[in-house]
C-alpha cells in the first residue's frame, strides 16, 4: 500500500509540475487540472459542449481545458471563433485527431487529413461535388426527384403518427448517393439500408461517453466494447464500399462520368499512365474521402430535416405562417431553389431551425499549424482547438432570444430576409464544411416541399408542449426519438 501511495504521489508531483509549467506565461487560463485525469471530473461527458459554454463564462473566450492528458485550447463566441477561423485561418486551420478515429482514417479522405493529401482531396472533392451536385440544375432536380419519393412514404402512414428518421435518412442519403456513385437506391434495397443505417449508427456511437473516454486514454480501448463496435462498423463499410467500386470500375467509361469515383478513378488511371510520383489518387484517399462525404453529408442534413419537422409541430402558428406564405408564392406547383427569394419566412425559419438545432456543437477538433499569440494568448503549434459553435449559435450579444425558436432573428422589420454574421453551423474560415451549398439546397427544397404536402402534429394525445427538445446523446445533435402525424394537405 505504502509502495501505491508513493507511485501515486510520484504521479502527482511529476504531472502537476509538468501542468503547472504549461501554464506559465501567457497561455490561455482555465480549471486546474488533476494528474492523469485533467479535468476530466469537471466534464459532463454526455454534454460536453456544455460544460466548456459554463467554463467559458469563467475563464473567457479563449482558454485551456485537459481532456484527460490531452491539452485543449476552447475558443467561444462569435467574435473570438470568428477572429481564429477567419482572420487567422492558416494558423487555426490544421484538423485535430480523435483517437477512435485516427487507426481507420490513418490520415486519408477529407475530413481528417491536413498538408497536401487534404488540400488536394477538398480541392478535388469541391470540383466534383459542383459537377455533380451542388451549384448545377442536375442537383436540384435530384432533390426534387427524391421529394417525391419520400412524400410516397409518408402518405402510406395516412396521417398515423410515425418517426421520421428512416425515411428522412434514406433520402438524404440518396442525394450523396447519386453525387458519389452516380445514382440512387430503392429505399428497401438492403445494400443501401445497411450502408445508411450503420453510418447513422457509428456517428451517435461516436460521441458515446465511453468512446470520448477511450479518446482521452487509449490504452483503456481493449475494454471499451463501444470502440469495437465502431470498428466492426467501419470495415462492413468498407467492404461494402469496395463491392461498388469494382462494380463501378466494371463499366467505367471515361468520357462520361457518373459521378465522384467514376471521376476519381478516371484521374487516378491518367496520373499512373502520365507516371506522376507521389499523386493523392490513390485507393486509400478514394474510399476515405467517399465514406467522409457520405457520413458528413447524410446524417447532418437529415438531422437538421427532422429537427424542422418537430419544431414545426411544436410551434403550430409559425407552421401556419409557412404554409400561408407558400400557397401565397407557390401553390402547389414544385418549389424551385430560385423561389427561395421570395419566401423570405421560410429562409428565416430553416435558418433559425440551424441556429438552434446546433448540430454540431464543438464543430469538429482543429489544430494550430503553428505557434500562434492570440488575444494576448500563447498557443504553441500542433495543439488542439476546439471552436465552440454552440456559443456562437447561442451567443448573447448577437442574438435577441439565444434560447428560443424565433425566426424574427432573420427577418428585418417589413419581413425581409436578413443575413446574420453569427451564424456559423457550418463552422468558417478553412475548413468550413465543403457541403454547405448542397446542404442549403436540400434543407430548402425537402422542407418546402414536405410542408407543401403536409401538415405536421404531435401523435394524439401528445400536446406540442409536451414534444422534447432536448436533443439526444452523440456526435451530432439529434432529436430525442418522437413520433409526429403527417397529415396530408394537399
Ligand atoms: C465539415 C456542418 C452538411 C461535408 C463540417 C463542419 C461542420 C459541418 C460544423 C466542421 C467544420 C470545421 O472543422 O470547422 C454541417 C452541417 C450540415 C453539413 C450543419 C448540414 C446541415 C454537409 C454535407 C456534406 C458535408 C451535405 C457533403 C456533401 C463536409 C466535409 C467536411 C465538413 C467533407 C470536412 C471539411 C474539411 O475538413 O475540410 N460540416 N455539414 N457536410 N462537412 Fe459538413
Amino acid at each position: 500500500l505504502l509502495g501505491a501511495l508513493l507511485v501515486l504521489l510520484l504521479v502527482y508531483l511529476v504531472f502537476s509540475s509538468s501542468f503547472s509549467s504549461q501554464k506559465e506565461g501567457n497561455e490561455p487560463p482555465g480549471p486546474r487540472p488533476l494528474p492523469v485525469l485533467g479535468n476530466l471530473l469537471q466534464l459532463d461527458l454526455k454534454r460536453p459542449y456544455l460544460t466548456l459554454l459554463k467554463l467559458s463564462k469563467k475563464y473567457g473566450s479563449v482558454f485551456t481545458v485537459y481532456l484527460g492528458p490531452q491539452k485543449v485550447v476552447v475558443l467561444a463566441g462569435y467574435k473570438t471563433v470568428k477572429e481564429a477561423l477567419v482572420n487567422h485561418a492558416e494558423e487555426f486551420g490544421d484538423r485535430g485527431e480523435l483517437q477512435i478515429v485516427k487507426d481507420f482514417n490513418k490520415g486519408h479522405g477529407v475530413l481528417w487529413s491536413n498538408g497536401d493529401s487534404w488540400k488536394e482531396m477538398r480541392r478535388f472533392a469541391l470540383t466534383n461535388l459542383r459537377d455533380f451536385g451542388m451549384g448545377k440544375k442536375a442537383s436540384e432536380d435530384k432533390i426534387i426527384e427524391e421529394c417525391e419519393y419520400l412524400i410516397e412514404v409518408f402518405k402510406k402512414f395516412k396521417g398515423k403518427a410515425f418517426d421520421t428518421t428512416q425515411p428522412i435518412n434514406y433520402a438524404v442519403s440518396n442525394i450523396i448517393c447519386s453525387i458519389v456513385y452516380g445514382s440512387r437506391f430503392e429505399y428497401d434495397d438492403p445494400e443501401f439500408t445497411s450502408l445508411v443505417d450503420r453510418t447513422n449508427k457509428n456517428i451517435q456511437l461516436v460521441g458515446s461517453p465511453s468512446v470520448q473516454l477511450y479518446n482521452m486514454f487509449p490504452w483503456i480501448g481493449k475494454w471499451v466494447a463501444v470502440k469495437k463496435e465502431v470498428e466492426a462498423i467501419g470495415a462492413a463499410n468498407k467492404k461494402q464500399n469496395l463491392q461498388l467500386f469494382s462494380r463501378l470500375k466494371e463499366t467505367l467509361n471515361p468520357q462520361m462520368c457518373r459521378g465522384f469515383v467514376d471521376a476519381f478513378l478516371v484521374r487516378k488511371q491518367n496520373v499512373e499512365v502520365s507516371g506522376i510520383a507521389n499523386s493523392q489518387f490513390h485507393d486509400h484517399n478514394l474510399l476515405h474521402t467517399v465514406l467522409h462525404l457520405f457520413a458528413a453529408g447524410t446524417d447532418t442534413t437529415a438531422t437538421t430535416l427532422r429537427w424542422g419537422l418537430l419544431l414545426m409541430a411544436k410551434n403550430p402558428k409559425i407552421q401556419d405562417q409557412v404554409q400561408e406564405e407558400l400557397s401565397r408564392e407557390i401553390g402547389s406547383r414544385q418549389v424551385q431553389v430560385e423561389d427561395r427569394k421570395n419566401l423570405p419566412f421560410i429562409d428565416a425559419v430553416i435558418h433559425e431551425t440551424q441556429r438552434l438545432a446546433n448540430i454540431v456543437p464543438m464543430a469538429l477538433p482543429h489544430k494550430t499549424s503553428q505557434d500562434i499569440t492570440f488575444q494576448g494568448h500563447f498557443i504553441k503549434k500542433g495543439t488542439t482547438v476546439y471552436p465552440l459553435l454552440t456559443s456562437v449559435l447561442y451567443d448573447e450579444s448577437e442574438w435577441e432570444r439565444p434560447h428560443s425558436f424565433y425566426p424574427a432573428h432573420f427577418l428585418d422589420k417589413d419581413g425581409k430576409f436578413v443575413k446574420r454574421d453569427a451564424f456559423m453551423p457550418f463552422s468558417a474560415g478553412r475548413r468550413i464544411c465543403l457541403g454547405e451549398s448542397l446542404a442549403r439546397m436540400e434543407l430548402f427544397i425537402f422542407f418546402t416541399t414536405l410542408l407543401q404536402h403536409f401538415r405536421f402534429t404531435p401523435p394524439p394525445g401528445v400536446s406540442e408542449d409536451e414534444l422534447d427538445l432536448t436533443p439526444r446523446l452523440g456526435f451530432t445533435l439529434n432529436p430525442s426519438p418522437h413520433k409526429l402525424c403527417a397529415v396530408s394537405c394537399m
